[in-house]
């Protein structure tokens, strides 16, 4: 079975073609355009332009991925695939309507099913692509490099997933595909979005995850003592807004700091030792936030994937890229003598992309007439 996903909730446009061999998925293509470099500039995501981009090049991408995926394949015809899928929410309304209304265009032109997709399911099964990271060193710590590529055909259940997005921090308890279950979410920011506002105080660009994890590997992760909230509290929930008040307090009160982040935003000429001075203070500053933020993931994940007893542990989303999450995640599960096997997506499916969306239709497959398929930006699980 052959499936084209598409992903426009947000801002990056994405399609792929996956092909399924019994429960062994295969990623063809896959083709994403993104407007992040617009969004960095403003320092945030605007919602129309973003969806204007989606316009753009939506279109394109597919294009893109099914002459990728088929070189035989003359546009004036329907391609070779079995079916269509398109996450449906959540999301930004503008840019969820571009996807939702291309995908429903090229459903009736070329006469293929469409199953509707939940983004946050999609950020789930990016675990069950073929060429996603097993790490599995509980078994033979020695043996296993963490470039090991294995076939993911085998996750069991019962699975643990922590959704951590942009928008989402989420433990979803699944004991099979039919049956997911939110055992623990943030009541406040999500954890990308503590990084993304933490960033912005720090005058770093958007999307700040990636620019903070950089910077932090030449900075002391106890350079600071930052809260970790909710860390000790019985259940599973996350709270992320404590630790961005308590850097925005840091900047105020710190003289150092607020000095050498205020000259710095300022963009005043520095000589070679204030200059050394900011990037040792932004090193450590990045370190500790990094820290703070993992160490709750990690401690709360670990805490669910033993109490529900779950043979499996699957990592999805934005920050599920972090390296430090991942390091310490499997670090803690062999600390914690867990029997679960953790799974991560390679970098490129833990941020949003067409694949993802494929490979969940795959696994709950429904085929919803076209006009019962509308954009909810709200859609939760
Ligand atoms: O899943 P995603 O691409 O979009 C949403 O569905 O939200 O996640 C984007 C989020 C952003 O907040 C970004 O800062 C964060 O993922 N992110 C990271 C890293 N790469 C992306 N956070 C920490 N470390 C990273 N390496
Ligand atoms: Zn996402």
């Amino acid at each position: 079975m052959t499936i084209l996903g598409i992903e426009t909730s947000c801002d990056e446009t994405s399609a792929a073609v996956i092909k399924a061999e019994k429960d062994r998925l295969i990623l063809l293509t896959q083709t994403t355009a993104t407007s992040l470099s617009l969004h960095a500039a403003t320092g945030g995501i605007i919602p129309e332009r973003a969806a204007r981009e989606q316009l753009k090049y939506s279109i394109p991408v597919i294009k893109n991925a099914l002459s990728e995926a088929f070189p035989f394949w003359k546009e004036t015809e329907a391609p070779p695939i079995d079916a269509i899928a398109i996450t449906y929410g959540p999301g930004l309304i503008g840019s969820l309507l571009v996807g939702v209304e291309t995908a429903k265009a090229v459903s009736l032109l070329w006469k293929k099913p469409i199953t509707p997709v939940n983004h946050l399911y999609g950020h789930i099964y990016a675990n069950w692509l073929d060429d996603t990271v097993i790490s599995n060193e509980m078994r033979d710590p020695q043996r296993i490099s963490p470039h090991d590529v294995r076939r993911n055909d085998k996750i069991d259940f019962p699975a643990l997933a922590l959704v951590v997005s942009g928008g989402h921090t989420d433990l979803v308890l699944m004991k099979n595909h039919e049956d997911l279950k939110v055992i623990g979410g943030t009541r406040d920011d999500a954890a990308g979005e503590a990084f993304d506002k933490i960033g912005r105080l720090l005058g770093l660009s958007y999307p700040a995850g990636p620019v903070i994890s950089k910077l932090a590997e030449k900075g002391n992760r106890s350079a600071y003592a930052l809260p970790r909230p909710m860390l000790g509290s019985k259940d599973f929930d996350f709270s992320f807004s404590g630790l961005k008040t308590a850097v925005l307090n840091l900047v105020k009160t710190n003289k150092q700091i607020s000095t050498v982040i205020l000259s710095d935003s300022e963009g005043s000429q520095k000589d070679a030792s204030t200059s050394s001075q900011h990037d040792k203070l932004l090193a450590d500053l990045c370190a500790s936030v990094q820290q703070a933020i993992v160490d709750v993931l990690v401690r709360k994940t670990i805490a669910a994937a033993k109490a529900h007893n779950v043979k499996s542990i699957l990592l999805g989303g934005g920050v599920a890229a972090n390296d430090l999450l991942r390091e310490e995640m499997k670090q803690s599960a062999i600390r914690h003598k867990l029997l679960a096997e953790i799974f991560v997506p390679q970098k490129s499916l833990c941020t949003d992309n067409g694949a993802m969306i494929a490979a969940a239709a795959y696994f709950n497959k429904k085929e919803v007439p076209l006009e019962k398929i509308t954009a909810d930006p709200e859609l939760y699980y």
